[in-house]
Parts: C-alpha cells; structure tokens; sequence
C-alpha cells in the first residue's frame, strides 16, 4: 500500500504556505530562534526568471526581490512578518536595486548591542561583484537598516551563512577566491565587520551554500558542489574550532537521491535538540526556468559519534 502523507502533512517541496494562505518566498533562508521564537529570512523571488546573456554558465535570475521574514513557534505554522530589506528601484549604483542580485540573507542576534545583524551576499547580474552585505535592526523582523557592503579581507564573497558560538563570538563564512576556496571570517564583537583574523579551508575543492553546526564540541559544515542551480552532492567538514583544522567527511545524505541532496542546495541547519542528535536540515530546490517557483526541502538532520546523517522522508519534519 502507498505511504500516504499524515492528515494535515506538509509534502517536501510541495507548495508551502503562510497562515494567511499565501505561498511562502523565503529562498536561500536561514532560520533565527529567539525568545521562543523561530523567525526563518530568505530571498523574495518574484518575475519573470530570465538569462543573463553572454555568461559561461546558466545565469537564470530574476530581479532582487528583498528580505521576507516568517515567525513560528513549532516550525509548522508560519506566520508572514513582511519585507524586513526592501530592494530599491532605478538605482543601479544601489546595493540593493531590483537590478541587482540579494541572496542567502542570515541574522544573528548580538547580545552585546541588543541588534538583529543580518548578512548577505550582493552581487550584480552576472555575479561579477562578488560583496557580502551587512544591515542591522533592532527587532528581528525589522525593517533592517542597510550599512554596505564589503570584500571581506580582500576576497570576493559569495555563497555565505553565518554562525554563532556558544561564547558569544560569530563567523562569516563564503565562497571565496573566484568559488574555488572557502573562507570563514571571525567577525567583530559588533558582528558588523570581519576581523584580520580569517583561515582558508576546502582549498580549491569549490564548494558553496555552507550551513555550520555545532555539536559536543565540534564543528561540522555542510557544503553543496558548484553547478549553480542544479543540484549536486553535499559534503560535510569537522573541526575542533572554527578557525581551526577541517577534515572532510563523505556525503550525509542517504537514501534514493542523496547523490543530489534529494535535488535540493543546502542553505541553513537549526539545531533543534543537539543533545539528542537532533538538526533540521533547509535546503532550496531550485526551479532554475521559473525561480519565483523554487521549492522548499527540509530534512531531519542526525549527528552520531561525529557522522553526519540526511535521510529523506516525504513530509516536512
Ligand atoms: C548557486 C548558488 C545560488 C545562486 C546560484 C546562481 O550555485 O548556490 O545561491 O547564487 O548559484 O547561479
């Protein structure tokens, strides 16, 4: 017999919607927990999806759409909290004009200034400027104020999340050096700048979408491969410090589809309970011909005796 999804399931990739009914563009997301509060930011992709001409890859895009924002308190329900960074029109000098390019958006809460910090990669049309972008709030669903965007040391930036650590200090992490080397940056005790202090890792292997986690001590980064919008391997690398040593583990995900992370592109891991070995794995499964229809996959994550598991189930945990 069929597996028939649970009533009032949620299929994977499916049309997920608001509470209002309306369906959800939170793309390339991270997922913030605050007071009680899940609060889940992510690319508003909405337009006509088109190619940008004359490049070597498939460069599909549509016009940057700006930051949404979700709220739940069971990651179930979302409730639609609005546009948090709105992109701006007719200014293509702008950071962040429709022309433009604004992904991966990821906010960290510093205890220390009381300010939502929110991060992202900016980049023009042809992915040619290769910037991460900082903006500041003081409430979690905004409006965030824009402050710029830089080379973090120098290098080009590009696919990025960030991570916070137990002792209050946070890291910015990107594809760097042209996507072929990543990079994490520990960032100022305002988590508005990196600091001189950055280390090079996965050396010319190109991995993007970085999602870091951290478990009993250690430190583990889910990476896809880099074949723009479609989907490709992941990988995992521990460490013992995130300035530290990273090895590289094999791909997490098992089961049918795990050789294209069950055709999804990582994007975040929420770690939910990781004294029980519980994570939930986001991921974006990109329509690349129609964008604004890109799909959600979330996967429940395990993390036992330092091995990383994916496995797929048809609903969303
Ligand atoms: C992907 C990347 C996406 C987007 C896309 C553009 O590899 O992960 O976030 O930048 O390339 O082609």
């Amino acid at each position: 017999m069929k597996n028939l999804p649970a009533k009032n399931s949620v299929e994977q990739a499916g049309a997920w919607k608001d509470t209002d009914g309306h369906f959800i563009n939170a793309h390339g997301g991270g997922m913030l927990f605050h007071k009680g509060m899940y609060y889940w930011f992510g690319e508003i992709k909405k337009g006509k999806t088109w190619l940008v001409p004359d490049q070597s890859w498939e460069c599909y895009r549509v016009p940057a759409g700006g930051i949404s924002c979700y709220s739940s308190k069971d990651l179930k329900a979302w409730k639609y909290e609005g546009v948090v960074l709105s992109a701006t029109t007719n200014n293509r000098r702008s950071d962040l004009d429709t022309s433009n390019v604004i992904e991966r958006p990821k906010v960290i809460y510093n205890q220390k200034t009381g300010q939502f910090v929110l991060w992202m990669h900016i980049d023009h049309k042809d992915y040619s400027y290769a910037h991460a972008g900082v903006a500041v709030s003081d409430k979690p669903t905004g409006p965030y104020r824009y402050l710029g965007s830089l080379k973090p040391n120098g290098h080009d930036s590009r696919d990025m999340t960030l991570f916070q650590d137990d002792d209050g200090k946070a890291y910015l992490v990107h594809s760097s050096e042209n996507n072929n080397t990543m990079h994490i940056n520990l960032l100022s005790d305002d988590y508005l700048k990196p600091t001189r202090q950055y280390i090079r890792i996965l050396e010319g292997k190109r991995r993007e979408a970085p999602a870091l986690v951290k478990q009993a001590g250690k430190y583990y980064l889910i990476t896809s491969d880099c074949t723009g919008w479609s989907p490709n391997p992941a990988s995992v690398a521990v460490a013992d410090s995130p300035l530290g040593t990273w090895t590289t583990q094999a791909n997490p995900c098992v089961g049918p589809n795990a050789a294209t992370t069950f055709q999804s592109q990582s994007t975040y891991i929420v770690p939910i309970d990781p004294k029980r070995d519980k994570f939930l794995f986001m991921a974006d499964r990109w329509n690349k011909t129609n964008l604004p229809d890109s799909r959600y996959v979330w996967l429940p994550m395990e993390i036992k005796a330092g091995k990383v598991t994916i496995q797929w189930q048809n609903e969303r945990p």
